[in-house]
């Protein structure tokens, strides 16, 4: 295992993480044992930072960084996120209360994992956890994406941090190129924050990219 940015790991092409939980699986990936230690598959079809790093972005994730998670879904990207924090802890925000059962059993497991039923167009209606984050990742299927990342990362992020933005064309457009799209989506963002990273996500997501930000 060669160890190709903090907690994340690559062998033979693949992507892993150090399984916080030895023997178990999250959502069916491999587990894999070299010199003593668990590692699991991050796959980059199932996770869209886990593609991202593929497509060789440097997210710059760090173990003691505090994440807040907008569209935390049932926890399969924040099952590697919670991997490679051994000293941070996620706040993940999801609004289906369906969707979010799997993250709350998650949880159960992990502690680095806070769920939170509530929507991210409403920042304040997570106040209640921390005031400020190391890191805020977005990954939610909304025409108003944009406006929403801008909004929490406004609210949370520390001047010093990092944010990650997955933009998914299709929820903005059916019928408009992507790249203008996500021209657009770019111009929005950076009349209040800098884009300082961008990554396609092709072939592990169609009409997505990755935007990397610092404030
Ligand atoms: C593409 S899935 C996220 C997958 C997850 N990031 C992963 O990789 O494991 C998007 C999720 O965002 C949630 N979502 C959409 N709009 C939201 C909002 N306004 N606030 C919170 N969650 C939202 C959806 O219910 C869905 O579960």
């Amino acid at each position: 295992m060669e160890e190709v940015q903090p907690g994340i790991y690559l062998s033979r092409d693949k992507l892993f993480t150090e399984n916080a939980r030895p023997g178990e699986k999250v959502y069916g990936e491999a587990l894999v044992r070299e010199d003593g230690v668990e590692y699991r598959r991050w796959v980059e079809n199932r996770s869209k930072v886990g593609a991202a790093v593929k497509k060789g972005m440097d997210i710059g994730l760090r173990p003691d960084c505090n994440v807040l998670y907008l569209g935390a879904a049932s926890g399969t990207t924040i099952s590697h996120f919670s991997d490679i924090l051994t000293e941070g802890v996620i706040v993940g925000v999801e609004y289906s209360d369906s969707v979010i059962r799997g993250l709350v059993e998650l949880a159960e497991e992990r502690d680095n994992i806070a769920p939170v039923l509530g929507n991210a167009r409403n920042p304040e209606e997570y106040e209640e956890y921390l005031d400020k984050y190391d890191y805020v990742f977005q990954d939610i299927s909304q025409r108003d994406q944009p406006e929403i990342f801008v909004k929490n990362v406004k609210k949370y992020l520390k001047d010093d941090g990092i944010g990650l933005l997955a933009v998914k064309a299709r929820s903005i457009s059916d019928s408009r190129p992507a790249e203008e799209i996500f021209e657009e989506v770019k111009e929005k963002v950076s009349e209040e924050l800098s884009i300082v990273g961008e990554v396609d996500l092709a072939p592990f997501e169609k009409d997505h990219v990755v935007l990397k930000i610092r404030p």
